[in-house]
């Protein structure tokens, strides 16, 4: 396959409890978590480390989002709120050096409308105009009406925007990066569904939010083909 297959697992703002634990042991075949930072790591034990944001509810599903509960976990004692700097653009300065999971996807009145590969193609130009390398970034297509609400796309509906993306940067970027970028789903993949999704030809992976935190992750792990 040109494409090496990807999952990424997305805890939300779920990375503190005992099923992040059981999870975790699953994935490390019970090896020791490694220090949570370099800062930490190197820094004289009576120092304390800051956060300089965190999520301001409990935890649950909010991507982008460092709960309190998570920094505790990761024994960070402190966080700075409310910053006037903080800003949420993305720009090429915050993609360099940085692998980039490009998230699009469009919401069930789209969908219905018809227009599903216009939003996309949109989504995807606005991230394009910011990309002069695309070594670093993939698109994760998610269809809004399928994140967190267990209604998964169908295999068919997935390729189809997926071979609808390749096309838009075939015609739009250029056929090397059409041909060479990793283009994931994302949307209520378990266990049970991955294997049908995975054996489409232009899905290189999955972004999973809910079953990531649960052992049958490891099975979409390994559905790769
Ligand atoms: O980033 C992951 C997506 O939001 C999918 O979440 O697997 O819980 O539907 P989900």
């Amino acid at each position: 396959a040109p494409r090496k297959f990807f999952v990424g697992g997305n805890w939300k703002c779920n990375g503190a409890g005992d099923d992040v634990k059981k999870i975790v042991t699953v994935l490390n075949d019970a090896e020791a978590p490694r220090a949570p930072s370099q800062v930490k790591g190197l820094l004289r034990p009576d120092f304390a480390v800051a956060a300089q944001n965190c999520w301001v509810r409990k935890g649950d599903a909010f991507t982008g989002e460092i709960s309190a509960e998570m920094l505790v976990n990761l024994q960070v004692p402190w966080v700075i709120l409310g910053h006037s700097e903080r800003r949420a653009l993305l720009s090429d300065q915050m993609i360099q050096g940085l692998k980039v999971i490009a998230c699009i996807g469009e919401t069930l009145e789209q969908r219905e409308a018809g227009t599903t590969m216009e939003v996309v193609a949109a989504q995807t130009k606005a991230i394009a105009e910011k990309v002069s390398d695309w070594t670093n970034v993939m698109l994760a297509y998610e269809s809004v009406w399928a994140i967190g609400t267990g209604k998964v796309a169908s295999p068919a509906q997935a390729e189809e925007v997926h071979d609808g993306l390749r096309k838009w940067l075939n015609t739009n970027v250029t056929p090397a990066v059409a041909e060479s970028i990793r283009i994931i789903y994302g949307g209520s993949v378990n266990g049970a569904n991955c294997k049908e999704l995975a054996a489409q030809p232009d899905l290189d992976g999955f972004l999973v939010g809910g079953a990531s935190l649960k052992p049958e992750f490891v099975d979409i792990v390994k559905s790769a083909t």
